[in-house]
């Protein structure tokens, strides 16, 4: 516990003196009698700054997860921390959500009177912005090259090394993908968990294709190879979780991001989350699907944004405007392979027994 050194002033531990003097709109300086201060250009400074103020703390929430992530061995203890801080990033990103709607009671006639005063200034040079898919895992060699010109060539030469450097440090996802490669329980001595899953899924295959055939007689025989043809298709969706080549195709098309045993060791501990020792790491696979998908929205809803005040011209930062962002909230996913997973998934009562002596690890020990 801290001694408190003396009395404690409100608006000097906020440091309020400085923090609200830092909203200087560029109409203001360049007023005239012709062109008047543009009153929204407040509002727009102000959610910028509280979007870069948000990213500061979700960046020191994330910094402290991937921190525990780089010790050799995740402590049980450890995903309480995990978990609340990655939760609370959630939280902080449905509230970032609703600034858009603040945002948009800026009519695109109010932005047009001070919008050519940013130019070249964009969301391009958010580096927290990038800092944060970064070190989530969205690295931006692995983005479509033209959009990677496209930010990186606007960054100052600091900004662009320091966020370069960044792209060589283990990101969430490649520290929690070595985490599930370290996950024990799958194999253990006699035991062969896939062995057994596979021969589930043959059997659930296998009913499949008989309730397929008994409800075909009165299809035409193109419906009927049809139909035949999805079963195939199913069969070799599930080969893929065990096929070397085929897992490596899916990676180098960028549907795959994880290595084969982490997928799998995840599929495992979604099918059997009610164990104890995997409520845990469940909750935190859920909760890193929530940001993926808090982020999609968010950029989803971005673009609509763009789109409402600009329609189709370009952006200050000189992108495709709503075009460029529509597509960037499509292609940039950073935990895909978790919401795949469901593909894989079977109904609890078909789930292969675990044997005694694997259950027994699973379960705390007092
Ligand atoms: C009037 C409101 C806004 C408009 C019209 C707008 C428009 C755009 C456009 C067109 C781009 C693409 C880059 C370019 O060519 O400039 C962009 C990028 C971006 N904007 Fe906004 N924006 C607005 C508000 C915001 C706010 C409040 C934030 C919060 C931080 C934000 C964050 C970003 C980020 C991070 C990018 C880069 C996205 C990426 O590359 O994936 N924008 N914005």
């Amino acid at each position: 516990m801290h001694k408190n050194q003396g009395p404690v002033y409100y608006n000097d531990y906020l440091k309020l003196e400085t923090f609200l003097d830092c909203q200087h709109p560029l109409s203001l300086k360049h007023a005239s009698d012709e062109a008047p201060e543009a009153h929204d250009e407040t509002l727009f400074i102000v959610v910028h700054q509280s979007y870069e103020l948000w990213f500061k703390q979700i960046l020191h929430d994330l910094n402290s997860v991937l921190k525990i992530f780089s010790k050799p061995q995740v402590a049980d203890g450890d995903f309480g921390f995990i978990n609340q801080r990655l939760h609370r990033i959630t939280k902080i990103q449905d509230m970032l959500l609703t600034h858009l709607g603040i945002m948009e009671t800026m009519t695109p006639m109010d932005f047009l009177e001070f919008r050519s005063l940013l130019v070249p200034a964009s969301g391009f040079q958010s580096t927290q912005f990038r800092e944060i898919e970064i070190k989530l895992g969205l690295n931006t060699n692995n983005r479509e090259s033209v959009d990677r010109e496209f930010f990186m060539g606007r960054l100052t030469a600091k900004d662009r090394d320091k966020l370069t450097a960044l792209e060589n440090t283990p990101s969430l996802l490649r520290l929690v993908e070595a985490w599930l490669e370290r996950t024990p329980f799958t194999v253990t001595g006699q035991f062969n968990f896939w062995d057994e899953y596979k021969k589930s899924i043959a059997a659930l295959l296998a009913e499949d294709e008989a309730t397929i055939r008994a409800n075909m007689a009165n299809l035409a025989e193109t419906e009927k190879a049809g139909q035949l043809e999805n079963l195939k298709t199913t069969q070799n969706t599930f080969n893929s979780l065990f096929d070397v080549e085929m897992h490596k195709k899916l990676v180098e098309s960028g549907q795959r991001k994880l290595s084969q045993k982490a997928i799998l060791n995840a599929l495992f501990i979604m099918m059997y989350r009610d164990e104890p020792m995997l409520t845990m790491p469940f909750q935190m696979m859920t909760t890193m699907m929530d940001i993926d998908e808090n982020f999609t929205t968010w950029r989803q809803r971005h673009a609509l944004m763009a789109q409402r005040m600009l329609g189709s011209k370009i952006g200050t930062g000189g992108s495709s405007g709503h075009a460029y962002l529509k597509r960037a909230a499509e292609t940039n996913r950073v935990f895909l392979d978790f919401f795949n997973l469901s593909t894989f998934l079977i109904p609890r009562s078909r789930l292969p027994k675990i044997p005694a002596e694997v259950r027994k690890q699973l379960n705390f020990h007092s």
